[in-house]
């Protein structure tokens, strides 16, 4: 019988991530590989500073410079102190965590969490459930996670005596016959009373196939001290598994994916398809937003209520807001106001900011501009460095030329503008409130509110120029019998 947990323990978490991930065949450390927008060591940390614990101790090793400087961005995005140890020699889990135990003072007797860096799924809840079950009475020396694993191949196996005790994890290198038919295995997430692991890692030797320190050896050990040993078995097995291979990382991506869209669409939101629609963690998704097929959501994008995004568009770090419609759109860092509408075909580059209702339409790419509410921008233009105010109307075909080839400079464009097809606004230039522009103007100067732009002289035409000069061309006989129809026809060429 078990009763409920004692008082709150102190709480120590130890994080593995020394390991060197060889299967990955990659020159980026496992760990820093990313599973839905975030790093395998983010996910660890999240998950362990969600227990809200009172140390948290990440042990590096293999391209310990790289892994160390994401241990340290990452503790102060989280806003919790985190320590690294040192593992000089990859010498297995056992050694791996007494040197995690090495940076927790020599005094702590609470409970020590020890996890991995390389199991994306595993949330705060579930550590939290192991830290609960460990603290039943009677209080264990050790608590293991289990689950049942479709295939079993490599993991340490969890071998129960009779009456369900857990007595030891053989690995599987070390299993018998027997021994490797059992299918429930090790998660490598555990709990252990700190007195407990302290005093059994020295006991621990290197008699085994891979001559390392096992950290899974404590267990017989505790249990021969008369220690209680708890093996908690969970049933979401995807919730522990572990990613050695780059075939792994990509199932447990689509895995934590296929949450990620069931969470919201349970909140309200309609993906049409979630097996095309790809969500990043920090990801939030408002009610009644519609996601069409194709549609990648990344870093801190947020969709407001009553949105609609896609089909095949890709937000980064985006905002969008309530009853925007974006369509076949690439976005990075932009803006998008309440009910504006975006594409197809838009690029949207750093700091696009559009106005309420602003509407951005095909072929147009717009970077760090902010747009007016209720300005069109409809066709074929490049928006760059400029402001424009409300209810203006851009030409199709228009560049706001904003470098001169050392400079980047600024456009400002009034409210109630109308400028014409193929303008050119040679930055640093200002339009006035109300000002329109004639179809290809270039302008270089202000221009004043309400004036009228134009540019360039009046149209001269050079008669019979291609006939003279290209006189074999299709286009010279076409002319010419133009010229000889309407002669026939009685009117002047
Ligand atoms: C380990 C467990 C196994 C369990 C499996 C779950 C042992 C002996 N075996 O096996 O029972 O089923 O995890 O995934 O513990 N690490 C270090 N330093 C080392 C060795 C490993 O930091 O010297 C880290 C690795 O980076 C990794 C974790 O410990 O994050 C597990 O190491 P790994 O080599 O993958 O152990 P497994 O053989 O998978
Ligand atoms: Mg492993």
């Amino acid at each position: 019988m078990t009763t409920p947990p004692t008082d709150r323990e102190q709480t120590a978490v130890i994080i593995l991530a020394a390991g060197s991930g060889t299967r990955m065949k990659s020159a980026t450390p496992k760990m820093l590989h990313r599973v839905c927008g975030r790093t395998m060591l983010g996910h660890a940390l999240h998950a362990a500073a969600g227990i809200r614990p009172d140390s948290v101790v990440v042990v590096v090793g293999h391209q310990r410079e790289q892994v160390s400087e994401a241990v340290a961005g990452l503790a102060v995005d989280l806003g919790v102190p985190v320590t690294t140890a040192v593992q000089e020699r990859q010498n297995g889990t056992g050694d791996a965590v007494a040197a995690g135990m090495a940076a927790i003072p020599a005094d702590f007797s609470g409970t020590v969490l020890v996890t991995t860096s390389d199991i994306p799924l595993l949330d705060a809840d579930t550590l939290r459930e192991v830290v609960s079950r460990h603290g039943m009475r009677p209080r264990a020396a050790v608590t293991v996670l289990t689950s049942t694993a479709p295939d079993p191949t490599g993991y340490g196996r969890i071998v129960r005596n009779d009456d369900g005790e857990v007595l030891r994890i053989v690995e599987h290198k070390d299993a018998s016959e027997d021994e490797r038919a059992i299918d429930e295995v090790n998660s490598g997430i555990y709990a252990f009373d700190a007195r407990v692991l302290r005093d059994k890692l020295g006991e621990l030797g290197t008699d085994n196939s891979q001559g390392e320190l096992y950290l899974t050896d404590v267990i017989q050990l505790a249990r021969r001290a008369n220690g209680v040993v708890r093996g908690h078995r969970i049933e979401d097995a995807d919730l522990v598994a572990g990613v050695n291979d780059r075939v792994q990382l990509a199932a447990l991506a689509r895995e934590m994916n296929r949450r990620l869209c069931e969470s919201a669409m349970r909140a309200g939101a309609t993906i049409v398809d979630p097996g095309s629609t790809w969500v990043d963690v920090d990801v939030r998704i408002g009610r009644d937003v519609t996601i069409l097929p194709g549609t990648h959501l990344t870093g801190a994008t947020v969709i407001g209520d009553d949105a609609t995004v896609g089909p095949d568009s890709t937000l980064q770090d985006t905002t969008v807001g309530p009853g925007a419609t974006v369509v076949r759109t690439h976005a990075v860092g932009a803006t998008i106001g309440a009910g504006a509408e975006v594409g197809p075909f838009a690029y949207l580059r750093p700091e696009a900011d559009l106005g309420e209702r602003s509407k951005i339409g095909t072929f147009v790419e717009i970077k760090k501009s902010r747009i007016g509410a209720h300005t069109k921008v409809p066709h074929l233009t490049y928006v760059g460095d400029a402001t424009i105010g409300e209810h203006t109307n851009i030409g199709a075909s228009s560049v706001f030329v904003n470098y001169d080839g050392v400079n980047k400079n600024r456009t400002v464009i009034g409210s109630h503008c109308r400028t014409g097809s193929d303008t050119m606004f040679i930055a640093p230039v200002t339009v006035g409130d109300g000002a329109y522009s004639g179809a290809g103007t270039v302008i270089k100067d202000d221009v004043p509110p309400g004036a009228l732009a134009v540019s360039g002289g009046r149209q001269r035409n050079i008669d019979d120029w291609v006939i003279e000069n290209r006189p074999d061309s299709g286009s010279a006989e076409a002319a010419l019998r133009s010229r000889n129809d309407s002669q026939k026809d009685g009117l002047t060429p």
